[in-house]
Order: C-alpha cells, then sequence, then structure tokens
C-alpha cells in the first residue's frame, strides 16, 4: 500500500484582546483573593473582550492572518477552515463561515466547526491532518478562538468558574510535508460521555418546549457549571495516558520530548503532569498564567508563543495534549 503523505505546521498565529484582567480586580466582584487563585491555578491575570471591538471570529480572523503570514501564504492559498469554539457568534451558523467572510476569501472553500471545548484544537488539528494525508486538500487553516467573560457568572456565586476562564485566540497553517518523518507524527482522540455533566453549560438546550423561556428561567445554567475537583482527578490521569499512548505508537519515550505544550486549564495540572513524566522545567510551556484557560484556543496560543519566544527549533519533538468538557482528551505528536 502507498505510504499516505502527512501533514506539517508551516505557520502560526495569536491574538488576544488589549483588555488585562488581573486577579485584584477579580477581587472587587467575586469575593475571592489574588493569592487564592494563584495558589489554586497560576493564573495571575487573563484577558477580557471588549464588546464592539472583539468577537470570537475577528480574534480567529488576526490570529488567522498571522498565521499566514508566518506560511507566506494568503487566503485564497486556504482550501478548507476548521473552526475550533464552544464560544461561537452565533448559536448557529457557526464561526467557521464567518471567518472565511472576515478574511474575504473568493473562493467557496469548505468552514467546519468542530466543539470539543478543552480538546477542539487537536480534534481540529486531527481533522485537518486526515483531510491532507488522503490528498483532499493541501493548505488547511486552524482555529481556535474563544470569548468567556462575556458568559461567567461575575458574582461570588461564579467564583469557582468566572476565575479561570480567559478570551483569546490562536491559529495554524497546516500544508502537507515534503521532510520524511517530519511534521504530525499521529494524534490520539478520546471522549467520555458519561461524564457530560461534570463541564457543563446547559442553556439553552434544544431539548424542551419553548427552550427560550426555559433558558431565561432558568438563568442559572446559562452559565458554565464545573465540577473542579472531578475535572481535575480525571485531567490528571487523562493527560499522561494519552500523551504515553502517542509516544508508544511512535517508538518513542518521554525523555525524547523537547516541548510539551499542553491545554492550559490550571498551572497546577500541569505541574503535575510534568512529574510524573518526569520532564526539566524547560520542555513544558505555560502561559496560564497571563491568559487564564482558554479552552480551544489555549494550545495554539501557547504554540504560537513559544515560536515567537524561539523555543521550538526544526527538528524538536513536540508533544501538545488535552482534556476537558465531555469529557473529552487527545494528544498531538509532531517533529517540528
Ligand atoms: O479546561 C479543562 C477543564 N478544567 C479544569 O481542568 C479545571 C479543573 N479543576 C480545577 O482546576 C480546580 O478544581 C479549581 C481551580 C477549579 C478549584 O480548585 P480546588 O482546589 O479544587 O478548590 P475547591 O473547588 O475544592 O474549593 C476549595 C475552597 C472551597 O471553600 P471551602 O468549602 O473549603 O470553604 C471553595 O468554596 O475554595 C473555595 N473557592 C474559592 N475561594 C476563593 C472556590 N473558588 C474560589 C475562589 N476564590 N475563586
Amino acid at each position: 500500500m502507498a505510504t499516505l503523505r502527512h501533514s506539517e505546521i508551516a505557520g502560526t498565529g495569536h491574538y488576544v484582546p488589549s483588555r488585562v484582567v488581573k486577579n485584584a480586580e477579580l477581587e472587587t466582584l467575586l469575593d475571592t483573593s489574588d493569592a487564592w487563585i494563584q495558589e489554586r491555578t497560576g493564573i495571575q491575570e487573563r484577558r477580557w473582550f471588549e464588546e464592539g471591538i472583539d468577537t470570537t471570529t475577528n480574534m480567529g480572523t488576526k490570529a488567522a492572518q498571522m498565521a499566514l503570514a508566518d506560511a507566506g501564504l494568503t487566503a485564497d492559498d486556504v482550501q478548507l477552515i476548521v473552526f475550533a469554539t464552544l464560544s461561537p457568534d452565533y448559536v448557529f451558523p457557526g464561526s467557521g463561515v464567518l471567518l472565511q467572510r472576515e478574511l474575504g476569501m473568493k473562493d467557496h472553500v469548505p468552514a467546519l466547526d468542530v466543539r470539543n471545548q478543552c480538546s477542539g484544537f487537536i480534534y481540529a488539528l486531527s481533522v485537518a491532518d486526515q483531510f491532507i494525508k488522503t490528498g483532499m486538500y493541501d493548505n488547511v487553516l486552524v482555529v481556535g478562538s474563544e470569548i468567556h467573560s462575556s458568559g461567567l457568572d461575575k458574582t461570588p456565586r461564579g467564583r469557582g468558574v468566572a476565575v479561570i476562564f480567559g478570551d483569546g485566540a490562536g491559529a495554524v497553517l497546516l500544508r502537507p510535508s515534503t521532510r520524511a518523518g517530519h511534521g504530525i507524527l499521529s494524534t490520539h482522540l478520546h471522549a467520555q460521555g458519561e461524564f457530560a455533566e461534570e463541564l457543563i453549560v446547559k442553556e439553552p438546550g434544544s431539548n424542551r418546549e419553548g427552550r427560550v423561556t426555559v433558558a431565561v428561567e432558568n438563568q442559572a445554567d446559562m452559565y458554565p457549571y464545573m465540577n473542579g475537583q472531578n475535572v481535575f482527578k480525571n485531567a490528571v490521569v487523562r493527560f499522561p495516558q494519552v500523551i504515553k499512548e502517542a509516544l508508544d505508537a511512535n517508538q518513542l519515550q518521554a525523555a525524547d520530548i523537547d516541548l510539551l505544550i499542553p491545554h492550559q486549564a490550571n498551572l497546577r495540572i500541569t505541574q503535575y503532569v510534568q512529574g510524573k513524566m518526569g520532564l526539566a522545567d524547560d520542555k513544558v510551556f505555560s502561559n496560564i498564567q497571563r491568559y487564564g484557560n482558554t479552552t480551544a484556543a489555549s494550545i495554539p496560543l501557547a504554540l504560537s508563543e513559544a515560536v515567537q519566544q524561539g523555543k521550538i527549533k526544526r527538528g524538536d519533538l513536540l508533544c501538545l495534549a488535552a482534556f476537558g468538557s465531555g469529557f473529552t482528551w487527545a494528544s498531538a505528536l509532531i517533529r517540528w
């Protein structure tokens, strides 16, 4: 059987809103403290969007434009958009078609939206990778963008969730690789629906008569609910598991990883995973301190910053891993 071609990341980009919200600002709203937030999550500040300036789509567009420029391409070279978000501009249509419009693409290229929350970017990357492997498309834009701040309960009742999430976007341009043994080596995806309600925004759900009225009556369920401790317990098991699965599939060891970019969920989760995998401090990338948890945007945002900071060089083994709502979890191993 002929070997399938494989894909590589040819460009990276990111964008964050200019409004910086430090923990001290949350102290005034949420009956919380800078000390609690830093000790439990590592977060020092996050970005919140500004209405009329930032949208999930236009942040994704800015990240995509940076990724395209980095790859030396223009929007007209793109043949497929894969857009991961849990916070689309509209209930429908998804943000993929809006991104296509904002990028001013002339051809009617397809736009696919992925809804896998914190694992959304790796799911989206995997989908893009499969399209490239089969030869259906060459240049695929993979975007993760989120606005959480408009949907958080910014009262003491919401403090367990509101302190964690932030807004931002990241993007990569994926294309066929001409270098043997380089690019995306594998992706691994998992889900466990029995825990669907452990991290959820329930309303406006479609499964009851008069969903809009029901949603308004159940306003609390329009905010994210998280069973933090259970999410944490599962995350620290699934992250190492899915990283090991990727390493085993490629006959590699944890010691071969040059840089791990985990989904930025909680610095304590990242540190636990780092310890479990036996990785040195300079082999794990974290920027949650500055952005909080930006779900589907967190990995491409971290990747783009890591590239900008010169932390990834040609030939490095890069591991991406994520865990979150669904539950879903995933990994990708990339030879840069
Ligand atoms: O993106 C992927 C999905 N998300 C995650 O991976 C997040 C996973 N979970 C977590 O990161 C942690 O569970 C949290 C950071 C959300 C919470 O940390 P925790 O150590 O699990 O705290 P807890 O929920 O057990 O709460 C401990 C205490 C409680 O007070 P009592 O009952 O001990 O008096 C909470 O009411 O901390 C209290 N608390 C807060 N206090 C100040 C909860 N939130 C806050 C807050 N500020 N923001």
